[in-house]
Formats: structure tokens, C-alpha cells, sequence
């Protein structure tokens, strides 16, 4: 599958998948399947599919957290930055990739929002004068400023969410994967934490992200992934979504294929 990516072929991929199948202990059908990928410094790639399709798997695989804390078998390499999952721990891989997971509660560790953010800056052991602006900064990249002072447990959804995007903001890896970030969010909200993940592609990071609601995702991204039943069934660049033989919506996407001319509203995103 040729990667549409605008990037020459000098450039080596930060993420590089050969022939993954991945398999939950005790399940008998693997969760993804011969799964080949390449993503290139600087691409905004949106990862979809039905539910239980492999996307959350495939986003576990690329941090580490398979295979070394989900039991199973998995076969194939992954390479990220050119460091091998398997034999580098989830804490070195850390460095350079984050996962801001489906649920923000499972991610929240510590009981007010200045740690919450320093939580990883101190982990990896930041010289104390750096963490200070890093936190302030990391605030003001998910517009949470106002959240500074306030203890993790009174959050809303919505705010949990900012909070642990701004703790991952901080850290500052070259690539991040959000999965599913706007699922529990309002319109607001959302709109807030899509401007941060533009904000985040234009510094220069590499953006995963996956949904279920692609459309206003679509305007930012060079990339479409599709997955069905744990492979990579669709790979090429969102205006060209309506050539799928399914249409998306058949698969569980929020998309409608002749709609592309939706997108509009969604680039008046850039002007936020
Ligand atoms: N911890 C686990 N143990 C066993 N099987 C799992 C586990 N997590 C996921 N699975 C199975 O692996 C397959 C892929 O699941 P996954 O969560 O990756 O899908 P997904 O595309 O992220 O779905 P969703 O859109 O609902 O989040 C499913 O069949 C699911 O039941
Ligand atoms: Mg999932």
C-alpha cells in the first residue's frame, strides 16, 4: 500500500509497522492482522473504523502498552523513532510518543491540576526551574488556564479531558495519538481541543487521531486510515473517502461520502 504522504522517501518514517498480528490472551481471533504501516514526520493521520475494529489496539501496540502490559501474542515489528517496542519500555517510548486515551478519568493520577500537569515533567526528571513554564504553557495550548487551581475530582468531563492533554502537552513528545478525544465532549469543548491538536501539528508534531466522528478532523488531516476487523482497509487522503466501495457510514464512520463539500465548515476551523 504506497503511503500518500507528501514526504520523500529520505525521510524515515516515526512510526513503522511490518506484518503486525496482535492476539488477546484468551481470545481466538487476533485483533489485528497483518497490519503494514508508515507514518512520516509532520503528518496528521485520523484512524477510523467500527467499533471493535482494532484502532485502541492499534494505539496500545504503538505505545508500548502492548506487548508489556497487555498479555497476548504479538508477532510483527513496531518502530517508533527507530526504537523497537518490544524491547524498549513503555517509559523510554514515552519520550517519544503519547497516548491520551479514550477515558481522561483512567488518566488523571494525582488529586490537583499543577501536579497533574507536572506529574510526567517530573517523572522524567525536568530540572524544577523548567516545569513551572512548562505547566503555564501546556495550560495555555489547551485554553485551560482558569483550571490552574483547581483540584482534579470537581473537573467536568470536558475539563478532565484539557488537563490531561495539557499533562501529555507538557511533555512535549514528537508524536501523539489521541484516541477518540472529543467522544464525551460538548461543542465548545470540542472545538477547543481540536484547535490544540492543530496548534500541536503546526509546532511540528506528528498527530494520530482516532474517531469515530471524522468530519471535523477532516480538514486537518493528510490522512485517512480506515480499519475493519483489525486490518488497514482504507489508507489514502480524505477528499478521496467517496471512492470506497462501502461507504463509511455502512462501516460505523460518521460520514456521509458525498458530503465532502461539508468540509467547509470545518476549515473555519483554521480560523479559530
Ligand atoms: N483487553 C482486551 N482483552 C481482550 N480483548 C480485547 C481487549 N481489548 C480489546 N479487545 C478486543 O479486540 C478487538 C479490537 O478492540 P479495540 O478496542 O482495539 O477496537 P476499537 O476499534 O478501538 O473499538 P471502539 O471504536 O469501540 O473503541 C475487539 O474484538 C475487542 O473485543
Ligand atoms: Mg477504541
Amino acid at each position: 500500500m504506497s503511503s500518500p504522504s507528501n514526504h520523500t522517501t529520505y525521510t524515515p518514517p516515526v512510526i513503522q509497522i511490518s506484518n503486525l498480528t496482535y492476539t488477546y490472551d484468551g481470545i481466538d481471533t487476533p485483533a489485528l492482522k497483518e497490519v503494514n504501516l508508515k507514518i512520516h514526520p509532520g503528518e496528521f493521520v485520523i484512524i477510523t473504523g467500527p467499533s471493535g475494529s482494532g484502532k485502541s489496539t492499534l494505539a496500545r501496540c504503538l505505545t508500548g502498552f502492548i506487548p508489556h502490559e497487555y498479555p497476548g501474542n504479538l508477532q510483527g515489528t513496531i518502530r517508533v523513532l527507530e526504537q523497537e517496542t518490544k524491547s524498549h519500555s513503555i517509559r523510554d517510548l514515552a519520550r517519544s510518543i503519547s497516548l491520551i486515551q479514550q477515558d481522561p478519568d483512567s488518566q488523571l493520577v494525582t488529586l490537583n491540576v499543577m501536579n497533574e500537569v507536572a506529574f510526567g515533567l517530573e517523572n522524567f526528571q525536568y530540572p524544577s526551574e523548567a516545569i513551572k513554564p512548562q505547566i503555564e504553557s501546556a495550560l495555555k495550548a489547551v485554553n485551560g488556564e482558569n483550571l490552574r487551581n483547581r483540584s482534579t475530582h470537581t473537573l467536568s468531563g470536558g475539563e478532565k479531558q484539557k488537563v490531561v492533554i495539557a499533562s501529555f502537552v507538557a511533555l512535549q513528545s514528537p508524536v501523539i495519538v489521541f484516541d477518540e478525544p472529543t467522544a464525551r465532549l460538548d461543542p465548545q469543548t470540542t472545538n477547543e481541543v481540536i484547535k490544540t491538536l492543530q496548534d500541536l501539528h503546526k509546532q511540528g508534531s506528528t498527530i494520530l487521531v482516532i474517531e469515530h466522528r471524522i468530519q471535523p478532523f477532516l480538514a486537518l488531516a493528510s490522512r485517512i486510515l480506515l480499519m475493519n476487523e483489525g486490518h488497514i482497509s482504507y489508507d489514502g487522503r480524505p477528499d478521496q473517502l467517496s471512492t470506497l466501495p462501502k461507504t463509511l457510514s455502512d462501516l460505523g464512520v460518521a460520514f456521509q461520502p458525498s458530503s465532502y463539500s461539508e468540509l467547509v465548515p470545518s476549515r473555519a476551523l483554521r480560523e479559530l
